[in-house]
């Protein structure tokens, strides 16, 4: 917004009792986000713009989650959890270097988008002294109500304090509010606690504007976009919410899915052109997948990079670290971490490739095993262009494997192989002719004198 300077503050203290978690509230994650990082990266930012948390005693991670989502943030500790006037206040040292708006958010609403946070503060530039945003509720219990006279917004109504009528409103408060700040900081001041809960309701900000001669107005969104987060049940409906978001989103940009609601997204995910994901796959933080990849079923991806034209799963688990250049392929059953694949390598079967490199064209056999860990440190596997590495070896790293070396099948590798090698560390064969048939009739004999 041109000219205007603006703080937004976003509350984040509290347990949220009632998600029934010993993780801080705003932590809580939809579609691999924290919820406070989803509100943060929304509000607004740029020039002339600042933002504060304010988060309960204690909450370290939650002020190291803020930091790491916007190094710029200020936080404030709410000693007492005595309401979101009171929350607000905590942060009264921001608020006083007065920002020409003042923006509250609630760390517990994070489908809002940084257009909404944008049309909030239009209505300060023409003369308003709050915007409050609200939704027409499908089921508004628990939020509190927009009380709505001749078109002008009078107060907000909390569940605890409704009447019976009250209740029936379906305007609900979605919890962001805009206050110019010339007057913000009076208002608040001018919040009481007389309320059914003793809580000093941030809410409460609507009535003493309109009783100033003030006006309040409502930004209205939807409901979707600003569900507030009390419960695990509501939880999982944002989540659904914004997985459909995401999928629309995927789809829109050329990817293939025929089974759209089984796929589950990140906000980070990113995908190239002609990407193809099957049924039943879960895309968690930290994912691009290349220009034509495709990913089978029942495939689980968390932080890799997917090369053009590379196929993931069926069953496939490919883990933080995980990069898989041009056309490589990882089958079922393959577990992968801290991984390179080069161009056209494959690991096809059964196997676990860990703290790895693997170089162009290299075929990694069935059960194949890197052995990176020895209980203390982890260790290195390299294993070179267009290698071959028989099935069910183990590679007891550190150790590396040269380029164009084979490994016999049943292999325990415990010291290098240099290029274009042959190495086989199992125990040699032995065969012995007729044994099978002779140890069969001693058998047989054996049994014999029982039956007499
Ligand atoms: C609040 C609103 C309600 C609105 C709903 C939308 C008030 C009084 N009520 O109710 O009108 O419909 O959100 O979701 O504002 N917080 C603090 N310190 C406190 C209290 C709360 O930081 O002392 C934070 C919470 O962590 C949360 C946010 O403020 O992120 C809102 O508090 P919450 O208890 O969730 O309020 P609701 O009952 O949902
Ligand atoms: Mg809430």
């Amino acid at each position: 917004m041109t000219g205007r300077s603006c703080l937004t503050i976003v509350l984040a203290a509290g347990e949220g009792t009632r998600m029934r978690s010993s993780l801080p509230k705003a932590l809580h994650p939809v579609a691999g986000q924290t919820l406070l990082a989803r509100v943060l990266a929304a509000a607004p930012s740029g020039p002339g713009t600042s933002l504060t948390v304010v988060v309960g005693p204690g909450h370290e991670a939650v002020t190291d989650e803020a930091k790491r989502v916007r190094p710029d943030v200020m936080t404030f500790v709410q000693h007492e959890r005595l309401g979101t006037a009171h929350a607000v206040l905590a942060a009264r040292e921001a608020i006083a270097r007065g920002a020409d708006d003042l923006v509250i958010a609630f760390g517990d609403t994070p489908l809002i988008s940084a257009d909404t946070f944008a049309r909030m503060r239009a209505p300060l530039q023409t003369g308003a002294s709050l915007a409050v945003l609200g939704f027409r509720a499908a089921d508004p219990t628990g939020y509190g109500r927009l009380i709505v006279d001749n078109g002008r917004l009078t107060a907000i109504r909390e569940q605890a304090d409704a009447s019976a009528d009250e209740r029936r409103i379906t305007l609900c408060n979605a919890g962001v509010m805009a206050f110019d700040g010339k007057t913000a900081l009076q208002i608040i001041d001018k919040i009481g606690n007389a309320n059914s809960k003793g809580e000093y309701y941030l809410t409460d900000a609507v009535s003493i504007v309109r009783a100033s001669g003030l006006t309040a107005t409502v930004i209205e969104t939807s409901e979707d976009e600003v569900r507030g987060i009390n419960t695990k049940a509501q939880l999982a409906e944002a989540e659904q919410v914004m997985q459909a978001r995401l999928r629309k989103a995927a789809l829109d940009a050329g990817v293939t899915m025929v089974a759209p609601d089984t796929v589950f997204l990140t906000a980070d995910t990113s995908f190239g052109r002609d990407v193809t994901i099957e049924p039943y796959v879960v895309i968690g933080p930290g994912v691009t997948i290349a220009d034509g990849a495709v990913i089978h079923s029942f495939s689980h991806i968390v932080q890799a990079s997917i090369g053009r034209n590379a196929s993931v799963g069926p069953y496939a688990r490919l883990r933080p670290g995980t990069s898989l250049g041009e056309g490589a392929r990882v089958g079922n059953f393959v577990e992968t971490k801290a991984a390179v694949l080069e161009a056209g390598a494959k690991v096809n079967h059964l196997t676990y490739v860990g703290d790895a490199h693997v170089g162009a064209g290299a075929n990694i056999g069935a059960g194949t095993i890197t052995c990176n860990y020895d209980g203390f440190n982890k260790y290195r596997t390299e294993i070179g262009a267009g290698a071959f590495v028989g099935s069910n070896s183990s590679l007891v790293a550190p150790v590396k494997i040269g380029s164009g070396a084979y490994v016999g099948s049943g292999s325990v590798v415990t010291k290098n192989v240099p290029d274009d090698a042959l190495a086989i560390g199992r125990s040699r064969q032995t065969v012995r002719d007729g044994w099978a048939s002779r140890f069969r009739e001693m058998k047989l004999l054996a049994k014999k004198p029982k039956s007499g």
